[in-house]
């Protein structure tokens, strides 16, 4: 194919590009955008090594000592691109309704007239790579095909890493196969001759992440960092994807997925969907701790799912992604065995604080260093932390690494026909109040729990961290449409399942995060969640005992396999009590939550509260 030329501008389209809406699309952006230059990624190891060699000599990445972190790199962002900017994220419906009132809605020709002006020029002085990536397996019925216009080489090989990104993925797209557009820039133009100030170009000031569901395309302007510029994963795998399987019958959340084998050899999938920074990572990669010998489990995913119903009524996920962008703080050998043998090499690392012998470290990994450079490049010792109160790392610091390094990957994780769901775990971190682990009574329980969970914030976003919010699914930032709505895509995917026949998966809400008096937390986590896992499995199994309560069914002390655990029954009280004062407030905050939600609310959710609100009067 011909590469047409514009104001001395050659689009550079390789002859293996036969998709004509694809061609046009990239003309039209670079028409728009005017980088010097357009780079069409083939996703090969040596384009990963040369860009990575390149924001090496930009400044933008350093190279960690090959010794100890081999073929692995550090960059650190500008200190006011640190995390997700959710006041800053769109989503651009037609109808207001249909965003719904917990997202930023904007009508799409208003949006449009914003950031026409801010994208034209926006890529000038700077390269166009154009990045071709599949979520799902390539070429699977599941998966669905994205091209990223992007001027940022991190973003290019950040890509390269999370999804199945390369050349191939023209092949599967052919002649006139349909993708999503993906236009993100760091909103940084260059004037000619003027060279970049900074190793992280941001716009400081301005920043849009935009989504148009009805049209499913993702705009991105001003960010380089995370979710608001690896544009596959939270605008497309979660805002673009909820919205296509609200209209085809299917799911895409925030949900980690683990396989888990007993000593007798039966699997189980579970899909968990925990908030940001809430520990999907660290559950997905769990180690059975002593006392679970013969117990093994193994990872999918960890971020996001996508499930879709079968003939056979269960409900089958995959995991879209092809590696994990996670947060490094807190991430030890005794917290994350798997995780931290995943990180051994071939890395990139956001925002940790680089050792004086070239490797890495963050809060929570070990001992500290005597010197570090912190994540801003200043100098940082335990005595100036003390002093000043200065992180190393970012509490937001990240790793991204490919799938295929972790250790406990499971065999299936590639699998297009995807593993079939047993159960749905929901969990916030809620020092007070949520108890360890509660069971559903039935699908609709199951889904008012989901809705109505609530989680502090945390530094995944930008904002105030610590705060309680409701955080319906763990998808408050994530829905591309409106929230009620979505309950309602919920129930009826339940009530069609169960009109089959089909056994739905159980539902289970969890809180690892309890915290005693003294502002510790008291459930030790990680490992021992196993402990919390196993038991749901018997409850699916029919042989779990537990206590019925106002709001489903839970383990008590004696229901809980403690082998190689000393837990008092006096510290499992504290992370399952039931304080009836505290539960009073939390569904006052449900009814705030449901009054903001009115508008489609399914009545199904009012009716449970009802029920809940009389069970724990009585
Ligand atoms: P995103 O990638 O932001 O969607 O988050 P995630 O849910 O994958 O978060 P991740 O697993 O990376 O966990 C983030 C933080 O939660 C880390 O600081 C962990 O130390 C902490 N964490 C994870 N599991 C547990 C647990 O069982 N107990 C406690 N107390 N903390 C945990
Ligand atoms: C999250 O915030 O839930 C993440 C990290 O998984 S980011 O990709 O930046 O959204
Ligand atoms: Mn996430």
């Amino acid at each position: 194919m011909n590469s047409p030329v514009m104001q001395g501008l050659t689009l550079n389209t390789p002859s293996y590009v036969k998709n004509a809406r694809l061609v046009a699309w990239v003309a039209d952006m670079a028409a728009l955008c005017k980088p010097d230059t357009v780079v069409w990624c083939d996703g090969s190891d040596e384009e990963y090594a040369r860009l990575c060699e390149q924001l090496v000599s930009a400044g933008t990445m350093k190279r960690l000592n090959p010794v100890k972190r081999p073929n692995s790199f550090l960059a650190c962002s500008d200190p006011s691109d640190v995390a997700r900017v959710e006041d800053r994220t769109f989503i651009c419906s037609e109808k207001q309704e249909d965003a719904g009132p917990t997202n930023n809605w904007k009508a799409p020709a208003e949006m449009r007239a914003t950031l026409q002006p801010l994208f034209d020029g926006c890529m000038r002085g700077r390269t166009m790579y154009v990045v071709p990536f599949s979520m799902g397996p390539l070429g699977s019925p599941i998966a669905h095909i994205g091209i990223e216009l992007s001027d940022s080489a991190y973003v290019a090989v950040n890509m390269k890493l999370m999804t199945r990104m390369g050349k191939a993925v023209f092949d599967v797209l052919g002649t006139d196969g349909e993708f999503v557009p993906c236009v993100h820039t760091v909103g940084a133009p260059l004037a000619a001759g003027e060279t970049d100030k900074t190793a992280w170009p941001c716009n400081p000031t301005t920043k849009y992440i935009v989504h148009y569901p009805e049209t499913r395309e993702i705009w991105s302007y001003g960010s380089g960092y995370g979710g608001n510029a690896l544009l596959g994963k939270k605008c497309f795998a979660l805002r673009i994807a909820s919205t296509m399987g609200k209209r085809q019958g299917w799911l895409a959340e925030h949900m980690l997925i683990l396989g888990v084998t007993s000593p007798e050899g039966k699997k189980y999938h579970v899909a968990a969907a925990f908030p940001s920074a809430c520990g999907k990572t660290n559950f997905a990669m769990l180690i059975p701790p002593k006392g679970f010998e013969g117990w093994k489990v193994t990872t999918i995913g960890d971020d996001i799912a996508w499930i879709k119903p079968r003939a056979d009524g269960r409900l089958y996920a995959i995991n879209p992604e092809a590696g994990y962008f996670g947060v490094a703080p807190g991430t030890n050998t005794l917290t994350n065995p798997n995780c931290m043998a995943s990180l051994d090499r071939d890395v990139i690392f956001t925002n940790v604080a680089l050792t004086d012998d070239g490797d890495v470290w963050w809060e929570g990994m070990s001992d500290a260093p005597a010197h570090a450079i912190d994540w801003q490049g200043k100098d940082w010792t335990p005595q100036i932390a003390k002093e000043t109160g200065a992180k190393a790392a970012h509490p937001n610091a990240r790793f991204t690494v490919a799938a295929t390094n972790n250790p406990a990957l499971d065999p299936a994780w590639d699998d297009p026909s995807g593993v079939p769901i047993d159960a749905f775990i929901f969990g916030g971190r809620r020092s007070t109040t949520v108890p360890l682990v509660t069971e559903a009574r039935n699908w609709t329980e199951g889904v008012y729990m989901a809705a109505t969970m609530g989680s502090e914030t945390t530094a995944a976003a930008f904002g105030a961290q610590g705060v309680v919010r409701r955080d319906p699914f763990a998808m408050l930032p994530f829905a591309g449409y409106n929230m009620s709505d979505y309950f309602q895509h919920w129930l009826d995917l339940g009530a069609k399942l169960q009109g089959q026949g089909a056994t739905l998966p159980g539902i289970f809400c969890v809180n690892w995060f309890r915290k005693d008096e003294a502002g510790k937390f008291v459930w030790p986590g990680f490992g021992e969640n196993m402990r919390v896992l196993k038991w749901m499995i018997d409850r699916l199994e029919g042989r779990g005992q537990g206590t019925e309560h106002a709001f489903g069914v839970s383990p008590r002390y004696e229901d809980i396999h403690w082998d190689g655990l000393n837990f008092s029954t006096e510290q499992y009280k504290t992370v399952t009590h039931i304080d009836k004062a505290a539960w009073t407030q939390e569904l006052a905050l449900h009814s705030e939550l449901f009054t903001q939600l009115a508008h489609h609310l399914p009545k199904e959710l009012e009716e449970t509260k009802t029920k809940i609100e009389k069970r724990l009067a009585a």
